[in-house]
């Protein structure tokens, strides 16, 4: 009989039980010679990886105890196809026979990777036999028939953003890890709740929230939505009277600062907000970085997830003026009504205040309506 090589490869962005769960069973029915556990550099499926290649590969040393551990990709520095590493695998082995694992939802995507054909002969395919969200799983594939848990990483990442228990989803020696290096964000919500007031740590928690619930409607990123959500009012740690002085020692680039800065200096805090998430928080994502600058003074051309976080600011769960409510529902069905009916409450607060108007308040209202 041919030696075996069962090979696993994913981003592990970060590996879960599902996964562990996944190569268990393969082992078992494969008895392979050899594991190879291949965590991708930059899997060619997502436009970025949220934890960096090298956290991830320690990551999967932990998850996968007793497997080889594949740097084949992180050596390369770059996108490398299953193909590639495949035949490269086969001319290194040439009296081996390879068995690849994935799981069901790449498995339905089969026919969309690099040369299927080639990859049909360089391996055995192997699954979960879970049906996958979307798609089919081609009939050549081999079913592993033990139940799996459902894990899904994008779902965990928000979770561990979120500050939502996991341990039943990740080993706890991944999770450990993940703590200690303040993945995906873990380490915000311990920061906020240091840095703000109760009341404001509550607030930020419950635009995040929102943000992320109604996130598919609007058609934004959900992590991005939390992330987001939750670092909005970071700027509201500085006090109203040393705002002016932040952005000033920041040399923040703020249109109309002196306005601002007299007549109304709380509206600085969306910027020195920004500056925050990018400085302490380490948050590059442009989307991310531009729905927090704009979430209290709104811009012109606003993207989904700036509108998205202007609205959850404006009428989420602690919010407690009359309209809260109704505009809470009405964001969950009709995201443009929305948007222009908080436009229109906080323009009426601020007159209902004799309060001075921003003019790009007023800017962003015509061209709503004209
Ligand atoms: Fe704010
Ligand atoms: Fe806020």
């Amino acid at each position: 009989m041919k030696e075996r090589i069962l090979v696993f490869g994913g981003s592990f962005d970060p590996p879960h039980r599902g996964h562990q769960a996944l190569l268990d069973a393969a082992r078992e029915k494969i008895s392979p010679a050899r594991v190879l556990v291949i965590p991708a550099y930059h899997s060619p499926w997502k436009e970025n990886s949220w934890a960096l290649p090298g956290d991830r590969f320690l990551m999967a040393k932990l998850a996968f105890l007793g497997s080889e551990i594949s740097r084949i990709e992180m050596r390369a520095r770059r996108r490398v196809y299953t193909v590639d590493i495949l035949s490269r695998l086969k001319k290194e082995n040439p009296g081996s026979e390879i068995h690849f694992v994935i799981g069901s939802d790449l498995a339905a995507r089969f026919n969309d990777w690099k040369n299927p054909p080639r990859l049909r002969e360089l391996a055995h395919w192997w699954t979960a036999m879970r049906p996958p969200r979307q798609g089919k799983i081609p009939p050549f594939f081999n079913g592993l028939k033990k139940p799996m848990p459902e894990v899904s990483s994008t779902e965990l990442r928000e979770s561990l953003l979120m500050g939502e228990d996991v341990s039943s989803k990740v080993d706890s020696k991944v999770l450990s890890f993940i703590f200690k290096r303040g993945l995906y964000g873990t380490s915000i919500i311990p920061t906020l709740r240091k840095i703000l007031k109760p009341e404001r740590f509550l607030h930020t928690l419950s635009v995040a929230r929102l943000a992320r619930r109604l996130a598919p409607v609007w058609k934004a990123h959900s992590f991005e939505a939390a992330l987001a959500g939750l670092l909005h009012d970071a700027g509201r740690s500085v006090s109203v009277s040393e705002m002016k002085s932040y952005c000033q020692k920041r040399r923040l680039k703020i249109p109309l600062f002196q306005e601002m800065a007299s007549l109304q200096p709380v509206l600085l805090h969306a910027y020195i907000s920004e500056d925050l998430a990018r400085q302490r928080f380490k948050v590059q994502n442009a989307r991310v970085l531009s729905a927090i600058r704009n979430h209290t003074l709104g811009a012109l051309k606003m993207g989904a997830l700036e509108r998205l976080i202007y609205v959850s600011d404006a009428c989420s769960e602690d919010r407690n003026y009359s309209e809260a409510a109704r505009l809470r529902s009405l964001a969950a069905e009709n995201p443009e009504q929305a948007f222009l009916e908080c436009v229109n409450a906080k323009i009426r607060y601020a007159v209902s205040l004799k309060g001075w108007i921003h003019p790009l308040s007023i800017k962003i209202w015509n061209s709503m309506i004209l």
